[in-house]
C-alpha cells in the first residue's frame, strides 16, 4: 500500500466525531476572529453534518461563536430544482445553520443549479472565481457517497476536475429519491471538481455510521483512482479521515496504519 497522508481521527460514538469536527471548525473561526481575519469554510450537506451544524449554532448560541467574518462555499447543487425546493441544498444549509448563526446571507454560496442549463457553465466558473477571489478554502468539511464521491464528483472523477455540471449516478439517485415526487429528481448537479477541493488548506471527511464501513475499507486501499474520487484525498498535505467506530469497523487496523492516528 503506498503511504497516506490522511490522519485517521477514530471516536466509539457519533456524537463524539460530530463534536470534534465542530471543535475544529470553531477553534478556526474562533482564532482567525481574534486575529482580525476571515474564515472561509468549505461546506457539505447529507445527513452527515447535521450533528456538525448542530453544535456550532449551540456555540453560537451559548457561546458567542461569531460567524460575522465567515464567507461559505457548498460543495453541491441539484440542477433544475428551486432553491425554495425543501431537498435543495440551498433550503438544508438555510434550516440547519445559514438561519440559524449571524452569517451575512452575501457570504453564502451556494451553486445556482437552477439557473437555465445555458447558464450553468458561466455559474460554475464565477463559483471558482469567487473562491479564488476570497483567498481560497480555509476549511473544507467533506462526507462520502457509498459509491466514494466527494461533493457530487461521482466514479468517474478525475483529480484535475473542476466546478462542473455532472450526471448524477443510480447510487445517488436511491440515496435520495425519498426527498423527491416520482419523476421529479433531477439527473443533474453542479459540483465543485476534486482538484477545486484538493486546493483547500484544511480538508476534514467525516463517514459516520456502519452504512460507510464499506467505503472506509474500500478508501483505506486505494489511491489516487477516478473510481473512487475520495482516494485523492490520500496526497493532500493536511487533511483527516474523522470516523465513528461503525464506519471504522471493517478498517485493518484502524487506529495506527495511518499518520497521526489516536
Ligand atoms: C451527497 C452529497 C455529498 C455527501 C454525500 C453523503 O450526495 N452530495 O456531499 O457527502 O452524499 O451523504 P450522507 O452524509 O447523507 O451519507
Amino acid at each position: 500500500m503506498l503511504p497516506s497522508k490522511l490522519e485517521l481521527q477514530s471516536f466509539p460514538r457519533r456524537n463524539d466525531a460530530e463534536i470534534a469536527v465542530a471543535a475544529e471548525i470553531a477553534d478556526l473561526i474562533h482564532d482567525r476572529n481574534q486575529e482580525g481575519l476571515p474564515t472561509v469554510l468549505g461546506l457539505a450537506t447529507g445527513s452527515t453534518p447535521i450533528g456538525v451544524y448542530a453544535e456550532l449554532v449551540r456555540r453560537h448560541r451559548e457561546q458567542g461563536l461569531d460567524f460575522s467574518a465567515v464567507t461559505t462555499f457548498n460543495l453541491d447543487e441539484f440542477v433544475g430544482l428551486s432553491p425554495q425546493h425543501p431537498a435543495s441544498f440551498h433550503a438544508f444549509m438555510d434550516q440547519h445553520l445559514f438561519s440559524k448563526v449571524n452569517l451575512p446571507k452575501d457570504q453564502t454560496h451556494v451553486l445556482a443549479g437552477h439557473l437555465p442549463m445555458e447558464a450553468l457553465e458561466e455559474e460554475c466558473a464565477s463559483f471558482e472565481d469567487r473562491i479564488r477571489q476570497a483567498g481560497g478554502i480555509d476549511f473544507q468539511l467533506l462526507g462520502i457517497g457509498r459509491n466514494g464521491h466527494i461533493g457530487f464528483n461521482e466514479p468517474p472523477s478525475s483529480g484535475d476536475s473542476r466546478t462542473r455540471l455532472v450526471t448524477l449516478d443510480a447510487t445517488t439517485h436511491r440515496a435520495y429519491q425519498d426527498g423527491f415526487a416520482a419523476g421529479e429528481m433531477p439527473n443533474y448537479a453542479l459540483t465543485m471538481g476534486v482538484a477545486t477541493i484538493l486546493e483547500s488548506r484544511r480538508i476534514v471527511l467525516a463517514a459516520l455510521g456502519e452504512v460507510k464501513a464499506d467505503i472506509m475499507l474500500a478508501l483505506q486501499g486505494t489511491f489516487d483512482d477516478p473510481d473512487l474520487p475520495a482516494s485523492f484525498l490520500h496526497r493532500h498535505p493536511n487533511a483527516a479521515l474523522v470516523l465513528d467506530a461503525p464506519a471504522g469497523s471493517k478498517l485493518k487496523d484502524p487506529t495506527g496504519s495511518q499518520a497521526g492516528g489516536k
